[in-house]
C-alpha cells in the first residue's frame, strides 16, 4: 500500500490524473482534489467505476473550497486522519521570455497558485496529518505514515538554472522549495514528510508538445521513488528518475 488515505490537488488531468489512476489501488480513501468537477469528465468516468476515489472541488486559490474538502476528508477518514497530501496543482505562464514582459500581475497570479496555495492546502489539512501519524505504533517515518509531497520543478532550482527566463514561474517553484524545506524541519518532530519532487518534462499543458516523457511515466517513476521514502528523504528533492536536485 502507498498510504491508506491521499489527496492530490489538480487531479482532473495531466500528471494527477494519472497519479489518481495509478493510486487508486493502491489505498483505502483517494481524495481527487479539482477546481472544476463538474467538468472533470475523465476523472469523473474513472471514480465512478472506483468506490475509494471521492472527487472533491478544490481550487487552491479558494479558501472556502479548501475548507470545505477538508471537511468531506476529515468525515471519511474520522480519527485515522489523513496519510499523504500531495500538492500537485500549479500554473505556468511561458510569455516572459526576457525581464521587459514581466508583469506584477503574472506574478502575483502564479505565485498564488503554485505557493500561497498549496501553504494554505498544508495549513488546512495538517490537523489531519498529524492525525494520521499519531497513529502509528512507532517513531519511524514513510510515506505511508504522514507525508506531504510537493511538486516543484528544475526550474525552481536556483543551482541548477541555466537558461534564465520564466520568471514567475522560476520564482514560485523556488518559493515552494523554501516551504517544503521549512516544512521538513518544522514537522519533523511531528514524524511528517516534507519532500519535493521534479516530474521531468512532461507531455502535459505546461510541459507543452515538445515535452519528453508522458504523464504515466512520470507518475509511475515517482510514486516508485515515494513509496520508498524514510526520514533519510526528508526534505530532499528528487527528480522523477531518482536523481537528486540542488535546491
Ligand atoms: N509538465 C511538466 O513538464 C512539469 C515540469 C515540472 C513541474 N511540473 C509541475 O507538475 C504539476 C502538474 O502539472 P502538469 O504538468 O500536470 O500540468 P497541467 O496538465 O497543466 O495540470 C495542471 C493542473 O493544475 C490545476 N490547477 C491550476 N490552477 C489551479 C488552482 N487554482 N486550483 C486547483 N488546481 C489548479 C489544473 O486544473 P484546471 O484543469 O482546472 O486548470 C490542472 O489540473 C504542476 O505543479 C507543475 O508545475 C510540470
Amino acid at each position: 500500500m502507498f498510504a491508506k488515505s491521499i489527496l492530490i490537488t489538480g487531479s482532473n488531468r495531466g500528471i494527477g490524473l494519472e497519479l489518481v489512476k495509478l493510486l487508486v489501488d493502491q489505498c483505502e480513501h483517494l481524495f481527487a482534489a479539482c477546481r472544476s468537477p463538474q467538468s472533470a469528465t475523465e476523472l469523473n468516468v474513472f471514480a465512478a467505476e472506483k468506490k475509494n476515489v471521492v472527487v472533491l472541488k478544490l481550487d487552491v486559490t479558494d479558501q472556502s473550497t479548501i475548507d470545505s474538502a477538508k471537511e468531506t476528508v476529515q468525515t471519511t477518514v474520522g480519527k485515522k486522519g489523513l496519510n499523504c497530501l500531495i500538492n500537485n496543482a500549479g500554473m505556468a505562464d511561458w510569455g516572459e521570455t526576457s525581464m521587459e514582459k514581466v508583469t506584477a500581475e503574472v506574478l502575483r497570479k502564479i505565485y498564488e497558485v503554485n505557493t500561497i496555495g498549496p501553504a494554505m492546502v498544508i495549513k488546512t489539512f495538517l490537523p489531519l496529518i498529524k492525525q494520521a501519524s499519531s497513529q502509528a505504533a512507532d517513531d519511524s517515518m514513510s510515506t505511508d505514515r504522514a507525508s506531504i509531497l510537493n511538486m516543484s520543478s528544475q526550474f525552481g532550482s536556483i543551482a541548477d538554472n541555466a537558461m534564465g527566463k520564466s520568471h514567475s514561474y522560476r520564482m514560485s517553484k523556488t518559493a515552494l522549495n523554501m516551504l517544503t524545506k521549512n516544512l521538513s524541519i518544522e514537522l519533523k518532530p511531528d514524524r511528517i514528510l516534507a519532500i519535493n519532487l521534479h516530474p521531468g518534462w512532461v507531455q502535459t499543458e505546461i510541459g507543452g508538445e515538445g515535452a519528453l516523457i508522458t504523464p504515466k511515466k512520470s507518475a509511475e517513476k515517482m510514486l516508485e521513488l515515494a513509496a520508498k521514502f524514510t526520514e533519510k528523504d526528508n526534505a530532499m528533492f528528487y527528480s522523477w528518475d531518482g536523481k537528486v536536485f540542488p535546491w
